[in-house]
């Protein structure tokens, strides 16, 4: 059977290959702890599960669900960010829920590439948003991301030959796999380039309110108040520790907006009902998760990064996210998808490969804080065998 083209360039996941590699160690014995999916083991607030609970058992909510019947939660996600960022956002034209913000940065550039035309992503960066491009027949143009201008990318180093052929740039802080926060007056300089060079400005946004030092990162819309060009996708999976629900949404230029709902009109009904109304549970009620889910992805980092110091990695602290980006130490090659194999392999910890997340992430491993500071520590320790067997090796 022949598939289209656009289909091969989605098969090379290094994750598809770590999970053989888990699998493999769990056969042999090991157990396992995974830190390689940024997926959070915290519960969900139980208001936003008797929400849901109490959908589940009223029929008017089983049917499909058309733009009115999203009405309710589009105005939970306007009010929400009115409130967070001070800016004014019409329900109506502005906001589209989501089956997740991984469905909307998919489909997006099918409602703005044409075959062939570039998209300018992080790299490293999260992988669906080069597999929504390579949907689209679009290509790619990696905006290196260097320790050194502390992960953020440099306009002034992308070529004009590519930027006459790019229609939307894609950007996402606090960062996965980095962890690194853009401060607002990055913003403002991505929405003038963007501007100057007639892009749509993506920002993908899960990490809102996962920052150690300020109450929420910047928005990208406080560097765009009029909405010019931008689109921002927020999802309900980290804050509010829903990701299995799979429910977020955009909010933005109402023209982009627009032209998602009409891509989206052709796949999908919405999400369904009772989960917007445990999401609208969760955006208009109590907040107190959303400081617990912070403090305690704050605590973990602060105990595997001591731990990681105590063990001889020295790795800088996160100031946001559920990660810790780690360079891999000066004396093993710099082949991460080895060290992760290796790793997983030999003592049932697993982290994901940097490379994985673009070739700018080779060189580094991504370790995602979904444990208890315990089993941390227990990590911590059996990475340091592998570490000193690595040393004793070399020296
Ligand atoms: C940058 C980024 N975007 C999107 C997602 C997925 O969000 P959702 O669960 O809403 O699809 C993640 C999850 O880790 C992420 O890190």
């Amino acid at each position: 059977m022949e598939f289209a083209k656009r289909i091969d360039f989605l098969q090379a996941n290094v994750f598809a290959d770590m999970d053989r590699a888990k699998a493999k160690a769990r056969a042999a014995g090991k157990d396992i702890i995974d830190l390689s999916l940024g997926s959070s083991d915290l519960a969900t607030a139980p208001h936003v599960i008797e929400a849901i609970t109490q959908s589940l058992q009223d029929p008017s909510t089983h049917g499909y669900l058309l733009f009115n019947g999203t009405q309710k939660f589009r105005q939970a996600a306007a009010s929400w960010y009115e409130q967070k960022f001070g800016i004014a956002v019409d329900p109506e034209t502005e906001v589209l829920p989501l089956i997740g913000s991984q469905e909307g940065t998919a489909h997006l550039p099918l409602a703005v590439l044409n075959p062939g035309d570039y998209a300018l992503l992080l790299d490293p960066g999260y992988p669906s948003h080069a597999g929504g491009v390579y949907l689209a027949s679009g290509q790619i143009y990696p905006m290196p991301l260097r320790a050194e201008n502390a992960f953020l990318p440099v306009f002034e180093d992308i070529p004009l030959t590519i930027l006459a052929q790019s229609k939307m740039m894609v950007l996402s802080y606090p960062h996965n796999p980095t962890s690194a926060i853009a401060p607002l007056d990055f913003f403002r300089s991505a929405v003038a380039f963007c501007q100057q060079h007639n892009l749509v400005l993506v920002h993908d946004f899960p990490y809102v309110d996962l920052v150690f030092n300020a109450q929420v990162a910047p928005s990208v819309l406080q560097a765009d108040p009029d909405k010019s060009v931008s689109i921002e996708f927020f999802t309900l999976s980290k804050s509010y520790n829903m990701g299995g629900f799979r429910v977020g949404y955009a909010i933005g230029n109402s023209q982009l907006i627009r032209a998602l709902r009409q891509v989206k009109a052709a796949v999908d009904f919405n999400q369904y009902l009772g989960i917007l109304n445990g999401a609208i549970a969760a955006l208009t009620g109590d907040q107190a998760g959303v400081d617990v889910a912070k403090n305690t992805f704050r605590q973990r980092r602060d105990t595997f990064i001591t731990a990681l110091h105590q063990i001889g990695w020295d790795v800088p602290t996160p100031a946001a996210t559920m990660y810790i980006w780690a360079k891999l130490p000066a004396f093993w090659s710099t082949n991460s998808i080895e060290f992760c194999t290796h790793l997983v392999e030999t003592t049932g910890v697993a982290a994901s490969p940097g490379f994985g997340f673009g070739k700018f992430g080779e060189g580094y491993v991504r370790f995602a804080l979904v444990h208890d500071p315990a089993i941390l520590k227990i990590a911590a320790s059996k990475i340091s065998e592998v570490i000193n067997a690595t040393k004793s090796t070399q020296f």
